[in-house]
């Protein structure tokens, strides 16, 4: 099986609307890929989204999840085969955290023990202690943990495709920040295949293995990776949209040593990993470069590897694979940091010595700073 959601020549045209929500759209999520729908207010992002678990039915074509018709498919069974997560969250208010996410597994008709044990699992798996938050009602828990409740809840019964509309939309940046982080990293274990909607380019390039970008009218303009959105947009629409245009030209002018970090924290060769963990920790860092006694860089340490191993830096190195020079642009900084698929960069000088870092973060800040009006919904 090829694509786990397969949208052939999708139409839906609501009532006594003069222009269809979404116009015969055709769009293939690969399995385990995360397509991020993007465009501008009213463009028919919500409507493709609900076609997928049949809250709305398309007018014409076909949509295929998990290679079957649905609409040639039980419309219970096919929505317990689907997470879904909104924005507006939707618990239950009279029932506990606990009792919210095992609402799927109880219609399923699992065991009670066996439910109660999923929930706390799945309250473990989204950063809730169960212990503390189980038996809470909604209103109990901030905007932030409720959202991650829904995240769980959608989780459940361990559906193969998600639905996610926004769904990090409603909290403040700094949470938001950290739950696209856990959600990463917690994809890159379930390698569910996501269908996720957002008007955020920001989010949707962090977010997508996929952007798929629509224009009002539900008109597909491009669907690719976030790199060759980026690089390669299919028409002025997205180039605006993504702002590649003026965004990566201002990268282009931006000198890799006019932005990057300097004097980052380091680690030597022969230095205890258990101090190398306390320094990590300290700075928030998930990884530490390692340089020689001439400020060379030799490899890096990985918190995980330091922590799993009481020893020197020398025994858990790892070598980088990728560096960029002080007089690159940030556009090649931030290229290779795409291709690499890694969100820091070390910046070595001409001696092979360790300067500076540079981050994605940096890269994508100047391409919001340089194109404003792309971020306005
Ligand atoms: N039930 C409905 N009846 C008629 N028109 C509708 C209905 N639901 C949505 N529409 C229209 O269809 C178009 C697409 O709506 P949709 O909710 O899919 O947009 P969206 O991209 O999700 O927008 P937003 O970013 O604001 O959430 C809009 O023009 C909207 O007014
Ligand atoms: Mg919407």
């Amino acid at each position: 099986m090829e694509s786990m959601i397969q949208f052939d020549n999708v139409t839906k045209q609501y009532p006594g609307s003069p222009t269809p929500a979404v116009n015969s759209l055709t769009i293939a999520v690969p399995e385990g890929e995360t397509c991020v729908v993007i465009g501008p207010s009213g463009c028919g992002k919500t409507t493709a989204m609900k076609m997928v678990n049949r809250l709305i039915e398309p007018t014409s074509g076909a949509i295929f999840v998990g290679g079957r018709n649905i609409l040639k498919q039980n419309v219970i069974e096919l929505r317990r085969s689907i997470g879904y997560v909104i924005q507006q969250i939707g618990l239950f208010p009279h029932f506990t955290i606990r009792e919210n996410i095992a609402l799927v597994p109880e219609m399923l008709g699992w065991s009670q023990a066996r439910r109660l044990r999923r929930a706390d699992e799945l309250l473990d798996v989204v950063g809730l202690d169960p212990a503390q938050f189980r038996d809470r009602y909604p209103r109990q828990l901030s905007g932030g943990q409720r959202q991650r409740v829904g995240v769980a809840r959608a989780l459940a019964a361990d559906p193969p495709v998600m639905l996610m509309d926004e769904p990090f939309g409603a909290i403040d940046p700094i949470t938001r920040d950290r739950l696209q982080n856990e959600f990463l990293r917690l994809q890159k274990q379930l390698r569910k295949t996501i269908m996720f909607v957002t008007h955020d380019i920001d989010e949707a390039l962090k977010m997508g293995t996929l952007i798929c970008i629509l224009q009002v009218g539900g008109d597909l303009q491009q669907i690719d990776s976030p790199k060759t959105i980026l690089s390669q947009p299919a028409n002025s629409f997205v180039a605006d949209f993504v702002g590649s245009d003026r965004g990566l030209k201002k990268l282009t002018l931006v000198r890799v040593s006019e932005t990057m970090q300097t004097n980052p924290t380091v680690g030597s060769y022969d230095e205890p990993t258990a101090d190398l963990v306390v320094r990590m920790r300290q700075h928030e860092m998930d990884s530490v470069f390692i340089v020689d006694d001439q400020h060379k860089l030799v490899g890096y340490v990985a918190l995980e590897a330091a922590q799993a191993h009481s020893g020197r830096a020398a025994d858990v190195l790892s070598p980088v694979i990728a560096t960029t020079e002080e007089e690159a642009t940030m556009r090649d900084a931030f290229s290779a940091m795409l291709s690499y698929g890694i969100r820091f960069l070390p910046v070595l000088n001409s001696h092979q010595q360790l300067t500076g870092l540079v981050s994605a973060d940096d890269a994508q800040g100047l391409i919001r700073q340089s194109h404003p009006a792309a971020l306005a919904r």
